[in-house]
């Protein structure tokens, strides 16, 4: 947890305003793929607010959430990917249920120089080359 330390070490220099508050968040977010309750306290103290108040920004942006989703679907998003079926999947992906309770989290990455397995995904850092719906589905069970 050398990381954390590192972002609230980094904050408690600073003045403790709303935008550094969610810049903070963000971090923590990257760092552990959610903002878990046992920070949130430890986030609070730092800034001088109440824990409410950072529940309630995790609750008011989409992109913050409080548990990591169980699974992660990278989709290429490099040309040869797209010509082949890459976007549709990225398009039947987000309809997901899954995807629609935070459950699975959806992202695209720029070519993942895999090109000549167009199109690539990967599930859960698996690389899942010529990628169809039934594979991805299968992975996600
Ligand atoms: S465009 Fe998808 S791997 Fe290169």
């Amino acid at each position: 947890m050398q990381e954390i330390q590192a972002i609230f070490d980094y904050y408690k220099e600073k003045n403790g305003n709303q935008e550094e508050l969610i810049a903070c968040l963000r971090e923590i977010q990257a760092v552990l793929g959610c903002i878990p309750k046992e920070f949130q306290q430890k986030i609070a103290e730092l800034f001088g607010v109440k824990v409410t108040v950072v529940q309630a920004y995790i609750k008011l942006y989409p992109s913050l959430k409080e548990q990591a989703s169980k699974h992660i679907i990278t989709v290429c998003n490099g040309p040869r990917c797209g010509n082949k079926g890459a976007q549709r999947l990225l398009r039947e992906l987000k309809q997901l249920p899954g995807v629609q309770k935070g459950e699975i989290e959806v992202k695209t990455q720029m070519c993942m120089h895999h090109c000549a397995t167009s199109p690539n995904i990967k599930v859960d850092g698996v690389l899942l080359e010529h990628a169809r719906m039934e594979e991805i589905l299968k992975r996600l069970q």
